[in-house]
């Protein structure tokens, strides 16, 4: 089967408290678990850069409701693709918050990305977090 793999980034609600940021892991958890979708979302404070990877039709349909979604707006895909495997087999939603600035956020990443991430992969994620960051 061939997975699609789509990554994107919008700007979470000014209002957006931590119980919600909870909520939405929590969702996103127990939902893609049921959907066979797998992927990391990132969190800096205002923005957030998703990835998520399942069979197209579920990939579609959380779009959809993502679009959907009054805690963040701008909702803009940056990345799409058809793969054969998938990056993040293990991870029904990894959250991992980045701090605002590009190098600070480049570095949590490659720190705070759990073990067995390629350094390949690993490059690409902190590669793309520009896309939310602030510059220095
Ligand atoms: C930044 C962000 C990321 C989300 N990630 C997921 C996700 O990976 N999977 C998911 O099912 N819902 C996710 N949600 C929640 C969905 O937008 C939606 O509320 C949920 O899928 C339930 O759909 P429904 O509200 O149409 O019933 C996310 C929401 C936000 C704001």
């Amino acid at each position: 089967m061939q997975f699609k793999r789509l990554a994107y980034t919008s700007l979470a609600a000014l209002d957006l408290t931590v119980e919600q940021l909870f909520d939405i892991g929590q969702t996103a958890r127990d939902l893609n678990g049921l959907d066979g979708i797998t992927g990391l979302l990132l969190f800096n404070g205002t923005h957030f850069l998703q990835w998520i990877e399942g069979a197209p039709e579920a990939i579609d349909d959380l779009m959809e409701r993502l679009r959907r979604d009054p805690r963040h707006s701008a909702v803009e895909i940056r990345e799409t693709e058809l793969a054969d495997e998938r990056l993040f087999p293990d991870w029904s939603m990894k959250l991992v918050r980045v701090r605002t600035h590009y190098q600070e956020a480049h570095d949590d990443v490659l720190e705070k990305l759990p073990v067995g991430l390629s350094d390949a992969i690993r490059a690409r994620i902190a590669g793309m977090v520009e896309l939310i960051s602030v510059e220095v």
